[in-house]
């Protein structure tokens, strides 16, 4: 198979969320497509955030932050988050929000689930500041859960492809994870 050299600006499918703090007491909301959780016990998720963002001065004041993850239908108070700063626009209205157990992490009704996150680390990369976050609580709205486990298919969660700046939705069922690979293993 043929390859071609793309250079380096490469990036992987990736969920979009949205990461909640309060800044100076007022809160606000950025749009994150470099999200991931990070490790197993205790759950912790990660965050690539630009330093040039006004977020990063929200998490430093609280050492705490939200993730909350939108539905398609919320496809354009979400970009629109990605294109204001809380530095010279107000985000605190956009969205009715609801309050964990800790401060400066508030969250958004609409999005089925959500998480409230305590700072553990941050690590300073050239642009951005890579914030862990330890997951104190997580929440999904009934109905949009099965077992009390999100069930994706009902979220209709937004997903981002870069560089060509596109918001998709699931796609097709490929599988069960941890059992396919089981023919190739029973095989061997
Ligand atoms: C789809 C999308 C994904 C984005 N992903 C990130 C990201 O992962 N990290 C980041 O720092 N900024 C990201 N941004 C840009 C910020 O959301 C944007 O700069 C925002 O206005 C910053 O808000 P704030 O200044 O209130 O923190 C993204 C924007 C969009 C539209």
């Amino acid at each position: 198979m043929k390859k071609i050299r793309i250079g380096t600006n490469v990036f992987l499918p990736m969920p979009v969320v949205l990461v909640g703090t309060e800044i100076a007491g007022r809160p606000n909301f950025l749009t994150v497509g470099w999200v991931s959780r990070v490790n197993t016990d205790p759950p912790m998720i990660a965050i690539g955030i630009n330093r040039a963002n006004a977020t990063p001065d929200g998490i430093q004041e609280n050492k705490t932050f939200s993730v909350n993850l939108p539905t398609a239908e919320m496809v354009t108070e979400t970009d629109y988050c990605g294109l204001v700063s809380g530095r010279d626009t107000d985000k605190s209205g956009i969205f009715d929000l609801f309050r964990g157990v800790l401060t400066g992490a508030p969250m958004i009704q609409n999005c089925p689930l959500t998480m409230e996150c305590r700072l553990t680390e941050t690590i300073e990369l050239p642009t951005n500041l890579l914030f862990i976050g330890e997951i104190v609580a997580g929440y999904v709205n009934t109905g949009m859960e099965s077992g009390g486990k999100p069930d994706m298919k009902a979220i209709n969660p937004l997903l981002l492809t870069m560089p060509d700046n596109s918001y998709w939705t699931l796609g097709e069922y490929a599988g069960k994870a941890w059992a396919e690979g089981k023919r190739l293993k029973n095989k061997n």
